[in-house]
Parts: structure tokens; C-alpha cells; sequence
């Protein structure tokens, strides 16, 4: 808490308290710790003198800003039109088989989470997904088992 209060300051710092410092305080407080959860929301709404609501109508705008905890490495896998009829289902099932979760899960050490997200712009590279903010693209079965890998050794 003590950390999300020292960003709100920093960002205030930089921004003035105003509504315009939302959007770098949520950033700010994803960048630390990946989500953003009904605490900080209402301690940005005090800080910037605006309704809990309007914290959480923005948050929840971005599907990049989760309002619960998550894994330390957050699996996006688009689940657009382009991606799904390049095999994102067997790109799924791979990351699922790997991790031994399920779509909207995270591991029980908190290293993964895997989500869905709508077009990442790498249509024509597709099956593509990001962890945190790394892309990857032409993805495989085989692919998604080295990449899961070499992060399970960071
Ligand atoms: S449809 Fe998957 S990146 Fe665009």
C-alpha cells in the first residue's frame, strides 16, 4: 500500500492533482505490481478528489489494467478473428497443457496468468500474444512449450 500511495504522490508530482494524472497513476501502479484493485482505486479517488466509480470506469476501460491480482507474467492471447482462424485454439490449448491452468487462471506460484485479449495488431503474424508488454508471433504448439520455458527460468 505504501508503494501505490508513493506512486500516486510522484505522479501528482508530475501531473498536479487533477484528473489528467489518472491515466500515469494506473500505469504507474500496473508497472509495479500488474493490477490495480478496489484499495488503490478508492486511494486514487481520494488523492485526485474524483468518485471511486470514475477510478474504476477508466481502469476497467483498458483490458490492460486488471482489477485483481495477477501472475507475475500475464499471457494475452488474442482472441480475434484473424488469430482464431490461424489456430489460436491449439495455441490455447498448448499454454493451457503447459501451465495446468484454464483460461482466466493463475498458477499457484503467481508466475502466470492467462488472459485473452481482443487484436494486438499483429494480424498478419498471427496466432500472436503478449506476455506482459514481449509480443510473439507465428505461434505453434511447440513454440508456446520453449517460450513457457524459458520463462518459468527467469
Ligand atoms: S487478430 Fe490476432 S493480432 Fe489481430
Amino acid at each position: 500500500m505504501a508503494e501505490v500511495a508513493k506512486i500516486i504522490q510522484e505522479k501528482i508530482e508530475r501531473y498536479g492533482r487533477e484528473r489528467k494524472a489518472l491515466i500515469p497513476i494506473l500505469n504507474g501502479i500496473v508497472e509495479k505490481k500488474n493490477y490495480v484493485d478496489n484499495e488503490d482505486m478508492i486511494c486514487i479517488a481520494k488523492a485526485l478528489d474524483i468518485s471511486a466509480a470514475d477510478v474504476y470506469g477508466t481502469a476497467s476501460f483498458y483490458s490492460f489494467i486488471e482489477d485483481k491480482e495477477v501472475g507475475k507474467y500475464v499471457i494475452r492471447i488474442c482472441k480475434s478473428i484473424t488469430c482464431d482462424m490461424k489456430g489460436k485454439h491449439k495455441i490455447l490449448k498448448a499454454l493451457e497443457d503447459e501451465l495446468r491452468i484454464k483460461l482466466g487462471e493463475t498458477t499457484i506460484n503467481k508466475k502466470f496468468t492467462l488472459l485473452q485479449t481482443n487484436c494486438l495488431g499483429l494480424c498478419d503474424s498471427g496466432p500472436a500474444m503478449l506476455i506482459n508488454n514481449e509480443p510473439f508471433t507465428h505461434l505453434t504448439p511447440e513454440k508456446i512449450h520453449e517460450i513457457i520455458r524459458n520463462y518459468r527460468n527467469k
